[in-house]
């Protein structure tokens, strides 16, 4: 019998994915940080047999046979590097940190933990050592794209730019290194605007810019901010991130209203808040920003000495627009040698 434990933290993205070609391949790069608290956990077993492999999935303990097909479907693909797993039992024991209704995506996360998990114990059945995190974060991206932004830490890209060596369109890189003090800290308070599942899935919003009118201009666009964005974190320059980050934001949305057809992914209190935010900023001059996912939620983010004054705002102002005024306050994980 192997055994091994994996985890991995949700991310939220700056420069967006939306768009795909090939297997899994984005149309643009895209760059994002890890989460502290919004981590997927995953024990896996394997008892070795000569039967057909079966798998058998638990869910927070709970046995979830639904889940399986996603994950026969998942060692499929990456079966080149699961060659130790092709018969015997393996269950899967999966929970997350946070729970089901709080609004966090929980696919890049979960993918994530699926893929280092897989890739742990087929080297242990086989008694590897080799750890190669460009074959974990492939494996991920297979799962779900932005799951090859999860299995490291901190700040990772995914996807071909020239403004990086060895970024590539197939596996998410660290680039913590290249990245000022000023964003090493980050907070980012999740503004729960709705706590359900969301109304239309990532996959089909890729789907709609296969075809999209303005396809040409959001690839010019990502490209542009991509640039932007290595060069803010870089100089430590919150202003520039900033303007990338709203963009970026705001441009996701506008590419979902004007896809066919078109969706409106924000709730009247998801306006109502950045209204409430960009007044707060304008008046206090605070540095603080914010993202959004393809869904109504906000991600707020700023530098961690801010938080005494942006605390009271958020409970004052912002928490009342938000459902059961859920407010996660999570932040930025980096790796521990900075
Ligand atoms: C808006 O990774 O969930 O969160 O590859 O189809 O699983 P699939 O899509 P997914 O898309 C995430 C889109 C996004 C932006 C981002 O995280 O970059």
């Amino acid at each position: 019998m192997n055994k091994v434990y994996q985890e991995a933290p949700s991310n939220i993205a700056i420069v967006k994915y939306w768009g795909k070609k090939g297997i899994q391949e984005p149309m643009n790069a895209s760059l994002s940080f890890t989460m502290s608290k919004s981590i997927s956990k995953i024990e896996i077993q394997h008892a070795h047999s000569e039967e057909e492999l079966k798998i058998d999935f638990l869910f927070d303990g709970q046995k979830k046979d639904s889940f399986l097909p996603k994950i026969q479907d998942f060692i499929k693909r990456n079966e080149k590097h699961l060659s130790n797993i092709t018969s015997g039992i393996l269950k899967i024991n999966s929970s997350n940190t946070f729970p089901h209704s709080s609004g966090i995506a929980s696919s890049a996360s979960s993918m994530a933990a699926l893929a280092k998990g897989l890739y742990s114990i087929n080297q242990s059945i086989g008694n590897e050592q080799e750890y190669n995190p460009q074959v974990v974060s492939e494996m991920a991206r297979l799962g779900s794209g932005s799951a090859s932004r999860s299995t490291q830490t901190g700040w990772v890209l995914w996807g071909k730019t020239d403004e990086l060596q060895g970024s590539s369109d197939h596996y998410g890189i660290e680039i913590n290194n290249q990245i000022h003090e000023n964003f090493h800290s980050l907070q980012d308070s999740i503004l729960v605007i709705r706590k359900g599942a969301k109304s239309v899935s990532s996959t089909v919003g890729h789907q709609l810019m296969d075809n999209h009118p303005f396809k040409e201009g959001r690839l010019k666009q990502a490209n542009k901010n991509i640039k932007k964005l290595i060069s803010a974190l870089k100089q430590g320059d919150f202003k520039i991130f900033t303007e990338v980050c709203e963009e970026e934001a705001m441009s996701l949305h506008a590419l979902m209203m004007s896809s066919s057809p078109g969706y409106t992914l924000m709730a009247p209190e998801t306006l109502r808040a950045i209204k409430r935010i960009n007044k707060f900023r304008d008046s206090n001059h605070v540095p603080l920003t914010y993202t959004l996912d393809a869904g109504p939620n906000i991600h707020l983010i700023y530098p961690k000495e801010q938080s005494k004054i942006v605390h009271p705002f958020i409970k004052e102002h912002l928490a009342p627009l938000c459902e059961d005024e859920s407010v996660i306050y999570d932040e930025i994980s980096m790796p521990l040698q900075q």
